[in-house]
C-alpha cells in the first residue's frame, strides 16, 4: 500500500471552449470535465493505473469536498481526509486552440490550527503498514510551513520512506529531514540552490550535493530531456523519448507515482528509473493529468536507455 498525501485538494475544471476567445464577453464552454485535482491525486491515480494499491489522504471539506471523494470512488481510489470546517477550492483550466491553457486557481480555503493538529495526531494510523508515502504540491492556508519536515518525522519513526516532491520553502524545510527521495524540475532546482542551472554538469553537480546531505535517491527531472538520478548505487541518466507531447502537465507527478510504485516493488536504481521515465513519457501522450495508456507505457518503456554514468 502506498499512501498519498495532498494537503491543497481541489476539484479540478478542465473547459474545452472552441473559436476565438474574448474577454469581456459570455463565452460558451463545450465540454467540461471534472477531477480530483491537486498533485497528490495526479500521483495517486498514476499508482492505481500501475496497479498497485494507494490510499488518498489530505484535507477536504464543504460540498466540493464530498465531491472530491465521490470522484476518487469513481476512479476506485480509497482515501482518508481529514474534514475541514472550509469548502474545498475549484480550479479551472480552459483549454482553447489558440491559449493552449489558462488556468484560474482558488486560494483554497484557511485550514485551521486544530485541524492541522488533528491529521497530525491521525497521520502514525493513516500510513501504518504503507510500504511508501508520497507528499505532493503545496499547503492550503493556515498550515504550519514545517509540516512536511513533521510528516517525514512521523514516517521516519515507523521506517516508511518518503517521496517529497514540492518547491520553494516547503521543500527546502522538507530537505533537512532527510526523505528517501526528492524530485525537483529544473526550476525547483534553481529556486532551491538559488542559482542559475547552466548545463548538466551544474544539474549533476547540485544532485550529488543533495544526495550526499543524506537524501537517498535524487532525482532530477528535466521535462523532454528526461531525467538524472543519484543514489549510493551511482549516477543513472535516461533521455526521454522523443514524442508529440499532447499534455505534459502532471509528467511530473506520474513520475513521482511510478518511482513509489518501483520503491515499492524493491526495483533496481536503473530499473526504477527506466520504469518511472517510461510512467512519465506516457503520461505527456495523454490529454489527462494522472493518466497513461498501458500500450503507449510499454512501447516506450521498451525504448527508454538508462546509463549508468562513471562518478
Ligand atoms: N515533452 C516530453 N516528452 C517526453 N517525456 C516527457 C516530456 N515532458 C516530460 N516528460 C517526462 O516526464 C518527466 C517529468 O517531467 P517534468 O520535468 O516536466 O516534471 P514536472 O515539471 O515536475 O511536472 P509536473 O509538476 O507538471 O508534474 C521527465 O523527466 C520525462 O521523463
Ligand atoms: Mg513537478
Amino acid at each position: 500500500m502506498i499512501t498519498t498525501v495532498t494537503l491543497n485538494a481541489s476539484i479540478d475544471k478542465a473547459y474545452t471552449v472552441n473559436g476565438k476567445m474574448k474577454n469581456g464577453t459570455v463565452m460558451r464552454v463545450a465540454a467540461c470535465r471534472n477531477s480530483a485535482g491537486g498533485k497528490g491525486l495526479n500521483v495517486a491515480r498514476i499508482i492505481k493505473l500501475c496497479g498497485a494499491e494507494v490510499k488518498a489522504t489530505g484535507f477536504v471539506g464543504g460540498y466540493n469536498g464530498k465531491y472530491l471523494e465521490h470522484l476518487l470512488d469513481e476512479d476506485q481510489i480509497a482515501h482518508d481526509f481529514t474534514e475541514v470546517q472550509g469548502e474545498t477550492r475549484s480550479c479551472i483550466n480552459i483549454l482553447n486552440e489558440e491559449f493552449k491553457s489558462t488556468e484560474y486557481l482558488e486560494p483554497g480555503c484557511r485550514v485551521e490550527p486544530e485541524e492541522e493538529k488533528l491529521f497530525l495526531e491521525h497521520f502514525p494510523q493513516l500510513i501504518a503498514g504503507s510500504s511508501v508515502v508520497t507528499i505532493s504540491g503545496s499547503i492550503p492556508e493556515g498550515i504550519q510551513q514545517d509540516i512536511y519536515g513533521k510528516l517525514i518525522q512521523i514516517a521516519d519513526s515507523m521506517s516508511i520512506p518518503v517521496i517529497l516532491d514540492t518547491s520553494g520553502e516547503l521543500l527546502k524545510n522538507g530537505l533537512k529531514h532527510k526523505p528517501a527521495m526528492v524530485k525537483p524540475n529544473r526550476d525547483e532546482l534553481e529556486i532551491l540552490l538559488n542559482k542559475k542551472i547552466e548545463d548538466s554538469r551544474d544539474i549533476l553537480e547540485a544532485a550529488e550535493e543533495l544526495q550526499r546531505s543524506g537524501i537517498r535517491y535524487v532525482v532530477i527531472s528535466l521535462g523532454g530531456d528526461g531525467a538524472v538520478m543519484v543514489c549510493d548505487e551511482g549516477v543513472f541518466r535516461t533521455q526521454a523519448p522523443k514524442l508529440e507531447a499532447v499534455n505534459t502537465v502532471g509528467c511530473g507527478d506520474s513520475m513521482v507515482g511510478a518511482f513509489a510504485v518501483a520503491m515499492e516493488k524493491g526495483m533496481k536504481p536503473e530499473e526504477m528509473l527506466k520504469f518511472a521515465s517510461a510512467v512519465a513519457s506516457a503520461n505527456a501522450m495523454s490529454p489527462h493529468t494522472g493518466d497513461f495508456d498501458p500500450a503507449v507505457f510499454h512501447r516506450l518503456f521498451a525504448e527508454i536507455i538508462v546509463e549508468k554514468a562513471a562518478i
